[in-house]
């Protein structure tokens, strides 16, 4: 990808609001050109002041739809569970909050499957994703390891599949459902929020090593086409 562009900001709440403004602007723009909006947003801690900054923005919340990026697989009471988190902000609103995880699922790989046929309904492709980074380099729930295979080789139309990362993750030690490598290329826009130097030189070096780079990361930048916008705060 040779249009990837780094946004720096002094601190979290500076990126909050960039990005809050950004996300948006995209959910305008797709309502103005096609009724509606679908979106991605991620898990984790990074992006919490984005969504209350983006909560607050006037917007025709009842034509939005949020999917999760990735989801942990665990019931919707679950501290970690991702979609409760992101209905605690945009429900109140008036956003349609999709669970991609049936509330007790049985395996991952049928929670993935579950997942699939959920979001083939949706209009597609997304109209944004934005994605957080791990440390090790992950991508939604999409891992270095077997599953990254997975991610990338599923069939053209996988939006979404089950994955058990190898290691678990420490902060949530859970198998997970993610969208697939092809849904979040295909997205009209994909924004990326980071804090940190080490997540900062994760990145870099993704780029760096292209569709080589053992990072997932490195190869949704190196697959997707559009644009891509990361935005980073110490
Ligand atoms: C998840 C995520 C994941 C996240 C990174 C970064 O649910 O685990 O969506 O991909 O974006 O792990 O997480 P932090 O922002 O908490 O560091």
């Amino acid at each position: 990808n040779e249009e990837i562009e780094w946004w720096d900001y002094d601190n979290a709440a500076e990126m909050a609001a960039a990005v809050a403004g950004d996300i948006g602007f995209i959910i305008e723009s797709a309502i103005d050109a096609r009724g509606a909006a679908v979106i991605a947003l991620a898990g984790g801690k990074t992006p919490i002041p984005i969504y209350e900054a983006l909560a607050a923005a006037k917007l025709e919340w009842k034509r939005v739809t949020i999917v999760p990026g990735d989801e942990r697989i665990v019931p919707l009471s679950d501290p970690l569970c991702n979609v409760s988190m992101l209905a605690k902000f945009f429900l109140p609103k008036g956003a349609r909050v999709m669970p991609i995880v049936p509330n007790a699922a049985a395996d991952y790989k049928a929670a993935g499957r579950s997942a699939d046929a959920l979001m083939q309904d949706l209009h597609w492709p997304l109209d944004l994703c934005l994605l957080g980074v791990g440390r090790d380099g992950h991508a939604a729930s999409i891992f270095p390891g077997p599953d990254f295979d997975d991610a990338i080789s599923g069939p053209k139309t996988q939006r979404a599949l089950g994955v058990m990362p190898d290691p678990l993750p420490a902060d949530a030690p859970v198998p997970r459902v993610s969208l697939s490598l092809r849904a979040i290329t295909a997205a009209r826009a994909l924004l990326i929020a980071v804090r940190g130097d080490e997540k900062r030189a994760v990145i870099e070096s993704a780029i760096d090593q292209g569709r080589a780079s053992p990072y997932p990361i490195g190869r949704v930048l190196a697959d997707t086409e559009l644009p891509v916008d990361i935005h980073w705060a110490p």
